[in-house]
């Protein structure tokens, strides 16, 4: 069976070293996103790789794809190097990314259209892709005319039509609902055991700390701003894996433990500088699992993946929402562990009101980009700047989209401080009415 013959010494599928790939963000300023990548992917295995939002998982994913050039370092692919897109690789979308106009059958050949393989064993071929991943009878539908699950079902045959060595799979379960996510999941597993479809290696990159234990022998961790290879953990237990196993459940803590564990080197103070990409968390998310934490029976201190549990959030929820925790420091995470500071229990123990306030506090003190937005405010004469002032700034360090999102996550968090306001009308920042008027001085 393919998972047997992992090892160290297995021929390698696919090499990077030292991959860098930098975005230039505006004339002045360059980010690397990715920077030092060295992975290789051996024949027979799975491997996994985890990483917060905009860590580079699906630029890295991209270059070895050969969709994107590497800026530094060299990919090889069964030894010689990659330039371009390969035959032996195949890449399964989140988007699913099919032709709407095309049938089942027609978005499956495409794949050896590209390849120049002839037209009836095009046919022949796709028909057992098809056949293979389930859908056999749904040949001549469209997309439109399937369900979520079944158009990821199309999405994959029309990797594996391909027979590659490598298959990238870039969150393909995490569009679909969980159950459905989870019945592809098994049943690709179930397949690659199986050996039908004759792939050497396969890279998921997944959200799901779970999904990666489940279904991965290797489990790496990127780490952001950079990109770089942060931890591996092999995932050494038999398959199929029970998710209730005490194993199991270990491995998820351990990666818990390390996904919320500072970076040993240069951890930016937390979000000391303005560009710092701030998570994408909603209070009323923040404030559930506070308030859970503080409750009995964890009284302020709870082991994140029992948190989670509880908190019935998903690992994309759940862990922006407690990094958006630890940055204004209403928590602190340390090895898997979460615990309240002392401002978080005041906060827990406080009225709406004051937990503004406190909340308004936490994050002048903590996030350097509320407190200039506020300083840039006081300063300004009539009180109020526009946003695209705090934008232009904001793209220096990011990307146009991203300055966006970060600076719309800074104005949810700091209206809800009431340190600012922020007019959707007119997309101008001011301060609070009532310190406006009374002229606070501050
Ligand atoms: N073409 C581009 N030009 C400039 N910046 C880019 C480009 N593509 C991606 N980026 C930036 O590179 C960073 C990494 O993006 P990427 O999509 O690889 O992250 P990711 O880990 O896949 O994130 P997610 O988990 O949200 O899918 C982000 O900051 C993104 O804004
Ligand atoms: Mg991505």
């Amino acid at each position: 069976m393919a998972e047997n013959m992992t090892t160290s010494t297995a021929p390698a599928v696919i090499e990077l070293r030292g991959v860098g790939k930098i975005f230039r963000t505006t004339s002045q300023s360059d980010r690397a996103v990715l920077e030092g990548v060295d992975l290789t992917l051996r024949e027979g295995e799975i491997v996994a790789m985890l990483g917060k939002s905009g860590s580079g998982k699906s630029t890295l994913l991209r270059i070895m794809a050969g969709l994107v050039g590497a800026d530094r370092g060299e990919v090889h692919f069964r030894g010689q190097r990659l330039a371009g897109t390969a035959d032996g690789i195949a890449m399964v979308f989140q988007s699913f990314a099919l032709f709407p106009w095309l049938t089942v059958q027609q978005n499956v050949e495409l794949g050896l259209e590209a390849q120049g393989v002839p037209r009836a064993e095009r046919e022949r071929r796709a028909e057992a892709a098809i056949d293979m991943i389930g859908l056999a009878g749904f040949n001549s539908a469209l997309p439109r005319e399937l369900s979520g699950g079944m158009r990821q079902r199309v999405g994959i045959a029309r990797a594996l039509v391909t027979e590659p060595d490598l298959l990238l799979m870039d969150e393909a379960f995490s569009a679909l609902d969980v159950l459905t996510g989870e019945t592809l999941r098994d049943e690709m597993l179930a397949l690659w055991a199986s050996g039908r479809a004759n792939i050497r290696s396969i890279l998921i990159v997944s959200h799901n700390i779970e999904e990666a234990v489940m279904m991965a022998d290797r489990i790496v961790i990127l780490s952001s701003d950079p990109g770089r290879i942060r931890a591996e953990v092999p995932v050494a237990l038999p398959r199929p894996r029970n998710r209730d196993s005490a194993q199991v459940r270990a491995l998820v803590d351990e990666i818990y433990a390390l996904m919320t564990a500072p970076a040993e080197t240069r951890l930016p103070a937390p979000a000391r500088e303005i560009g710092y990409r701030l998570p994408d968390a909603d209070i009323s998310q923040m404030e559930a699992i506070l308030d859970l934490l503080c409750e009995a029976p964890f009284n302020c201190r709870a082991d994140l993946p029992h948190l989670a549990d509880e908190a019935g959030l998903t690992d994309d929820e759940l862990l922006p929402a407690c990094e958006a925790l630890q940055l204004v420091q209403l928590v602190s995470i340390e090895a898997g562990d979460i615990t309240a500071t002392d401002a978080g229990r005041a906060y827990y123990a406080a009225e709406p009101q004051q937990r503004k306030a406190i909340f308004g506090r936490q994050l002048l003190a903590n996030v350097a980009l509320a407190a200039h937005v506020r300083r840039e405010l006081v300063a300004s004469e009539a009180g109020e700047i526009g946003e695209e002032q705090v934008l232009e700034e904001l793209e220096q360090f990011l990307k146009p989209a991203e300055a966006e999102r970060v600076l719309s996550v800074a104005i949810g968090w700091g209206r809800y401080g009431e340190i600012f306001e922020y007019s959707y009308n007119s997309g101008r920042l001011t301060l609070p009415e009532d310190e406006g008027a009374a002229g606070h001085g501050v």
